[in-house]
């Protein structure tokens, strides 16, 4: 018998997601595991040792093989480019990457933009593709205020329903990215627990395309 696999699940708005495409699979969990506290859990027949994870911290253990799956936003992956295999696009958690400004400012890529963000190397490289020499400034939530604090003049932020910029004035300049959950593997499980990966790779693919 092989050892379970070893799953991280990010806290956050993807966990509900994606607890439920691993109960999709078959996977039996407790009924009131989406409430639980627990970082550290199992399904009902030991198949799978699930994590709860900060999103930020899910590629850095995948790489390194400490978890050998993960489910994590690409805004994410984009950001950190983590050495992982990326089998599935889940399609689920789909929101936007986007530059946004106070609603009526004129922002010029020619002018050089202060940017608050949780993204900086995205945003970075967002900027130098268009020439723009913009100041990054790295922040860990609550983005949408720093313009009207005058730490930035603009910021590069998930969009999802739109609420939070409408309420904090804001309008959005352009798109950056798209951005969905993924499913990704450590390149070694994928070699040595490809007899547990490969069905739930598989299985997964087919939920996909089963909502869509
Ligand atoms: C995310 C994101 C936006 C908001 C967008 O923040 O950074 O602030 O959600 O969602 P909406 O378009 O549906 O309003 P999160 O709630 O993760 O908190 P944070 O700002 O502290 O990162």
């Amino acid at each position: 018998m092989n050892r379970p696999l070893v799953a991280a699940l990010p806290k956050g708005r993807l966990f509900g997601h994606a607890l439920h495409l691993f109960q999709r699979t078959g996977i039996r969990l407790r009924d009131d595991q989406g409430e639980s506290r627990s970082l550290l859990f199992s399904d009902l027949d030991n198949r799978i040792e699930f994590v709860s994870l900060k999103p930020i911290d899910i590629p850095v253990y995948v790489e390194t093989g400490s978890i050998d799956i993960g489910i994590v936003g690409s805004d994410i992956l984009r950001e950190l480019d983590a050495n992982v295999y990326e089998p599935l696009d889940l399609r689920v958690g789909m929101c936007r990457l986007v530059l946004a400004a106070p609603t009526g400012a004129h922002i010029s890529f020619a002018d050089h933009l202060r940017i608050a963000t949780k993204y900086p190397k995205t945003a970075l490289r967002f900027f130098q593709e268009r020439n723009s020499q913009a100041h990054i400034i790295r922040l860990d939530g609550s983005v949408e205020i720093a313009p009207r604090l005058g730490l930035a003049d603009a910021i590069v932020d998930l969009v999802e329903t739109g609420q939070t910029l409408r309420d904090n004035n804001m309008m959005i300049v352009t798109d950056v990215a798209q951005v969905s959950a993924k499913l990704i593997v450590n390149r070694t499980s994928m070699k040595i627990k490809t007899a547990q990966i490969t069905p739930l790779i598989s299985q997964l693919d087919a939920i996909v395309y089963e909502n869509h």
